[in-house]
């Protein structure tokens, strides 16, 4: 138990301390009571934070950067990152896309119409992968074809290139993968 003190006691030294005169009371309960439980939130929080939950800064810089990467990543890194694929659902998610965009000037059997023949080994821009990904994705606005890059995106163009090249190479009878080899001229 509490042993009784005698409260309200002057210390007595106001003549140091320009007349201030101070008592010699213990600390009120509820402020000790306050004070250790932030002794042991301390302890405690300090053991969670270390060996518990393994947390550091470093971790967390790390993981806002990795964060930050995916937010803000460039253009060019998504573009790099949307490559031109043959399979099967990418050439249909491709014909969607020239449905809805290409057939009103290259017609909806390919053969052309404002726009050129697609099905044909005539090509104006070259008949790589690589070519016809570029000339759609810059289009060749002097002549009415439109740049499709900044419309549809790296990866929806090359969905739409892939159809171009799996429809071309069908209708010529060739492997459509000869058109991913770079360029011997076009
Ligand atoms: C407004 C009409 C128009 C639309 C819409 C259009 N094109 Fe074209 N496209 C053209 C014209 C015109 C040319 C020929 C450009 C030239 O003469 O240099 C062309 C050329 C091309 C070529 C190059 C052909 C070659 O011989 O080198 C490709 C590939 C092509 N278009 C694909 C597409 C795709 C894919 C779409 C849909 C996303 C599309 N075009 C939409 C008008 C169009």
């Amino acid at each position: 138990m509490k042993q009784k003190v005698e409260r309200d006691q002057i210390l007595g030294h106001e003549d140091e301390a320009d007349g201030i005169k101070e008592y010699d009371n213990p600390l009120p309960d509820w402020w000790l009571g306050l004070f250790w439980i932030t002794v042991i939130w301390g302890v405690a929080y300090l053991v969670h934070y270390h060996f518990i939950a393994h947390r550091s800064p470093e971790a967390a810089l790390a993981q806002e950067l990795a964060d930050a990467e995916i937010r803000w990543a460039t253009p060019e890194a998504a573009e790099a990152e949307a490559e031109l694929v043959l399979s099967a659902e990418a050439v249909a998610e491709g014909e969607g896309i020239f449905r809805t965009y290409c057939v009103a000037c290259h017609g909806a059997n390919m053969m052309g119409g404002i726009g050129p023949n697609l099905l044909d080994d005539e090509w104006l821009h070259g008949g790589t992968s690589e070519n016809i990904v570029k000339t759609i994705t810059d289009g060749v606005p002097a002549m009415g074809m439109v740049p499709w890059g900044p419309v549809l995106g790296a990866e929806q163009v090359n969905r739409v290139a892939a159809y171009v090249v799996s429809k071309n190479a069908e209708a010529l009878g060739r492997d459509p993968s000869d058109a991913l080899r770079p360029s011997e001229g076009s």
